[in-house]
């Protein structure tokens, strides 16, 4: 059994499970604990490790609380609203504020952070999104100090190509990103290895865990780019960190209604698996296709984030409804281990993985749903 690969710990649960979990999580961690702990944390004053309880699990109060990993990662996606708004349906308005609450090592966005690619869109509408996002999404997240790191989506700067080949069809778009997202490189408060074309792609360490972000705002990634991403994950920086990380927008495998055709999965997929293999990638997160899917092919983890924002979808092979999900990373470095947990944003409860989907299969492959594993009490 490959242990430390294939072993993904997904964590717990709803209906009866989650009660359990929750009630006995309650038992040990009582709310005002927890408070009192993270209060005394954000002010920098000295906890000392005896004060912690074993099972230390910050989390919005009244929400199921995981357990903390060495590391832990909020995970959010396509969070925009129809074409040209300027702000963000309920759902994300309220769950942004929230993320500090989890106490998050580092916050990632799989793209779709505005709702462009649209040709009609002016500079100045395009402008006013990055506006709004700047107000709903980014200031809260930088007032609170969290380290983010992002990646572009279709409705940001799609990367798609004019027909005759030279010249990006988003201009416009790809520009206005580049500009935000420049101004703004500093308030994501992570430490760059190679930016030159940031926000497009980029590396970074963060507690010994080493990012690549790569631009999947099309189904293609051009062989420039192809060739960075290469000489990147076989760096000794890449190589030698804990764990690797790789996150775009499109994902190498379909997985849900209405996603599953050509142009909504990266393309060359059987090549881009190779290569994330073979520089021992631990997980590729996306976004895109706005449903949460805990997947993995191979020796490589594909945790497909849901939709925080407007329209989320159903999996292929499931009869499940549409969900608004944020889903929480608990990492376990030295075992490479990773647990899920992942919430509906509207009724606020944990997804069961349980009702996932064992297996998925679109139009390029299948992808099988991690197996879950009890929490560690
Ligand atoms: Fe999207
Ligand atoms: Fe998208």
């Amino acid at each position: 059994m490959k242990f430390n690969r294939r072993h993904f710990l997904i964590s717990l649960s709803s209906g009866l499970g989650l009660a359990f979990y929750s009630y006995q999580n309650l038992q040990q961690i009582p709310t005002t604990n927890v408070k009192e702990i993270n209060s005394r944390i954000t002010t920098n004053s000295t906890v000392s490790s005896s004060e912690i309880p074993i099972s230390f699990a910050p989390a919005p109060k009244g929400m199921f609380a995981p357990k903390r990993g060495d590391v832990r990662l909020v995970v959010i996606s396509d969070l925009n609203s129809s074409y040209g708004s300027t702000n963000y349906q309920t759902q994300v308005e309220k769950t942004i504020p929230l993320i500090p609450e989890w106490q998050p090592d580092l916050l990632l966005c799989a793209g779709d952070m505005i709702a462009g690619q649209k040709l009609s869109l002016t500079e100045e509408n395009i402008q006013a999104m990055w506006d709004g996002f700047y107000r709903y999404i980014a200031t809260p997240l930088r007032q609170a100090k969290l380290p983010f790191c992002i990646t572009m989506g279709n409705h940001d700067a799609s990367g798609y190509f004019k027909k005759s080949g030279d010249k990006y069809l988003y201009e416009k778009e790809r520009r206005q990103a580049r500009i935000y997202w420049r101004k703004h490189q500093n308030d994501l408060n992570i430490s760059f290895l190679e930016a030159d074309e940031f926000p497009f792609y980029y590396s970074f360490i963060h507690q010994e865990i080493f990012y690549l972000i790569w631009d999947a705002s099309t189904f293609y990634l051009p062989t420039q780019q192809l060739e960075w991403v290469e000489k990147s994950l076989g760096s000794n920086q890449a190589q030698i960190a804990k764990m690797r990380i790789v996150m775009g927008h499109l994902p190498l495998y379909a997985v849900a209604v209405g996603r599953n055709k050509f142009g909504d999965v990266l393309t060359k997929t059987e090549k881009l698996q190779n290569l994330l293999e073979k520089y021992n990638i631990h997980l590729y997160i996306s976004g895109h296709h706005h449903a949460y899917f805990p997947g993995y092919k191979g020796n490589l983890k594909l945790l497909y984030t849901g939709a925080l924002g407007s329209g989320p979808r159903v999996l292929l092979n499931s009869n499940l409804p549409p969900r608004n999900t944020l889903t929480v990373l608990d990492i376990n470095k030295e075992q490479n281990q990773i647990f899920y947990t992942t919430y509906d944003m509207k009724t606020m409860t944990v997804v069961n993985p349980q009702e996932l989907p064992e297996k998925i299969t679109g139009l390029n492959g299948f992808v099988l749903r991690e197996p879950e594993v009890v929490l560690p009490s």
